[in-house]
């Protein structure tokens, strides 16, 4: 990870060509572009840099340009500036082609020449899928075959895979094979949105940078670990690719994984890329496996029903959401209990959820420690007497904030739970970014630690791909189980209930 104090004083990228696979798409408008743009205003870009669109529609370079020009002004920071615009329009190129289609990668080669002789781009290239996932691998079959994948003296290639990767172990297994019949491990960039969020990286800073936290981040003083991503959105017209993934294979094994691996890593020996994502990889497959028989009582599936929305309306169940079966049993919420198998942590349960329609947008990891010794307290109520828990607030209120006992002022002995808090906002001011700035930033620089490995992603779905099977084969009865606004099903809070737990609180 390039460490940036001021993002002012960071050096440039090196020249370079971005070809976005998808280019027509919505990501690449919302969030790709909008990033290049930051980075361009940062200074980040190199005046030798490129982007080829490739995509089945009918744009010239100038319509391409036009395109993005009418939509993207809502994603930048303070709206779009024209000289800055202009210099990155005139950076923009456009391929119309399809996969399979003869002809469609010569023209792809030609357009990296002419921007090579053009921009001097310098023959480095940096491909970013932003298709849909069955494309991946005929596309990298395709690079590969164009001579567009392999690196020699013309200079570097590197691949941005986006997510989905693959849909359990064995589809995730099967596309690292075929990524790696045309590249190698290390022109792979396997994204995570979530690890291009400023608070997430902040996780390892927090940790390892100050002193203090280490001795007590274990077993002897932790309780148990809350992992909470709640969203206030619902599916938001995306029935069809969520009817096929759900919240399980859409939040956990990625962005959830994510956020406990850099909770419960032990320091790696550098901030190099691979010493980073080893460590990473230790903690994901320590993961305790969930046998078939434990599924039930460790997992929990929901589904919203009709209910209210962020504003107060009303809104509907996720069965009358578009391209949703009437009868599917899709979840749109999780909650499972994990056990992390290592000296650190062993005992020491890590509860996660996530869910669409819950009444608050909050992202969080709580660190619960265990409370102290209340002998001397004997008067006290024991619900009074405030364990310390540690939260690092991911989004949208960013910060960390340790929670503790004090005394509150009464003649008699009264004990109250007050906050320090640290809000990002209030020491650096707000900075509106896609997430995606430092992503693509550091693609371009080739440090890899941002991005996944293909053993921590597979670890990941080893996980989870027994919740799947099982929960595949046993239909859930219950469904929908919670009203949309509510903070899930019950049975979430009995799988905490049960281990004498609660979940912390969703609404103010
Ligand atoms: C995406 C999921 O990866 O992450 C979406 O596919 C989800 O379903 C989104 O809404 C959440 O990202 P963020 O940055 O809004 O927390």
């Amino acid at each position: 990870m390039t460490t940036r104090t001021d993002p002012f004083h960071a050096t440039p990228a090196g020249p370079n060509a971005m070809v976005i696979f998808g280019a027509g798409g919505d990501l690449t408008m919302r969030k790709l572009v909008p990033a290049l743009y930051h980075l361009a205003r940062h200074r980040l870009l190199s005046d030798q840099f490129a982007v080829v669109g490739f995509g089945g529609r009918d744009y010239t370079d100038e319509a391409f340009r036009d395109h993005l020009a009418e939509r993207i002004d809502p994603h930048v920071d303070g709206g779009l500036d024209r000289d800055l615009w202009a210099w990155l329009a005139g950076r923009l190129h456009y391929v119309r082609g399809r996969l399979g289609e003869p002809g469609a990668f010569s023209r792809l080669v030609t357009a990296l020449d002419g921007v090579d002789a053009d921009r001097r781009t310098g023959g480095n290239r940096l491909f970013y899928l932003a298709t849909p996932p069955e494309f991946f691998a005929p596309i990298v079959t395709e690079l590969g075959a164009a001579g567009l994948a392999a690196e020699g003296d013309t200079g570097w290639r590197r691949v941005v895979v986006e997510k989905p990767f693959g849909r359990d172990l064995e589809s995730a297994e099967a596309l690292n094979g075929a990524l790696k019949g045309a590249l190698r491990e290390s022109q792979i960039y396997r994204i995570d949105h979530y690890l291009g969020k400023e608070t997430v990286q902040n996780i390892l800073v927090f940790r390892f940078a100050n002193g203090i936290f280490e001795p007590i981040w274990n077993r002897r003083y932790v309780d148990h670990v809350q992992i909470t991503v709640a969203e206030q959105l619902g599916v938001e017209g995306r029935g069809r690719y969520y009817e096929g993934a759900g919240a399980l294979r859409d939040m956990v094994p990625n962005h959830i994984f994510q956020l406990l691996a850099l909770t419960a890593m032990e320091p790696p020996g550098s901030f190099e890329a691979e010493a980073v994502r080893d460590e990473k990889g230790k903690v994901l497959q320590a993961l305790q496996p969930i046998a078939p028989e434990e599924v039930i009582a460790r997992a929990v599936r929901g589904q919203y029903g009709a209910g209210t929305g962020a504003g107060g309306e009303r809104v509907p169940g996720y069965r009358a959401e578009a391209s949703v079966a009437a009868d599917t049993e899709t979840e749109t919420y999780v909650a499972m209990k994990l056990l992390v198998d290592n000296w650190r942590w062993a005992g020491v349960p890590f509860y996660v959820r996530t869910g669409k329609r819950m009444p608050v947008r909050l992202t969080e990891i709580a660190i619960q420690f265990k409370r102290a010794p209340f002998m001397m307290f004997r008067e006290t109520a024991v619900e009074q007497l405030a364990s310390n828990t540690l939260v690092m607030r991911i989004q949208p209120d960013e910060g960390i904030s340790l929670h503790f006992g004090a005394k509150m002022p009464s003649a008699t002995l009264q004990i109250g739970g007050v906050d320090m808090d640290f809000s990002y906002t209030d020491y650096f001011g707000r900075m509106r970014s896609t997430g995606y700035e430092t992503l693509l930033y550091d693609a371009m620089k080739g440090d890899a630690t941002l991005f996944q490995r293909a053993d921590n992603v597979e670890a990941g779905w080893r996980t989870v791909s027994p919740i799947l099977d099982v929960w595949g084969a046993l239909p859930a009865r219950d469904l929908p189980n919670y009203a949309a606004g509510n903070a899930g099903p019950s049975a979430a809070d009995e799988l905490l209930a049960r281990d004498g737990r609660r979940w912390r609180p969703l609404a103010p």
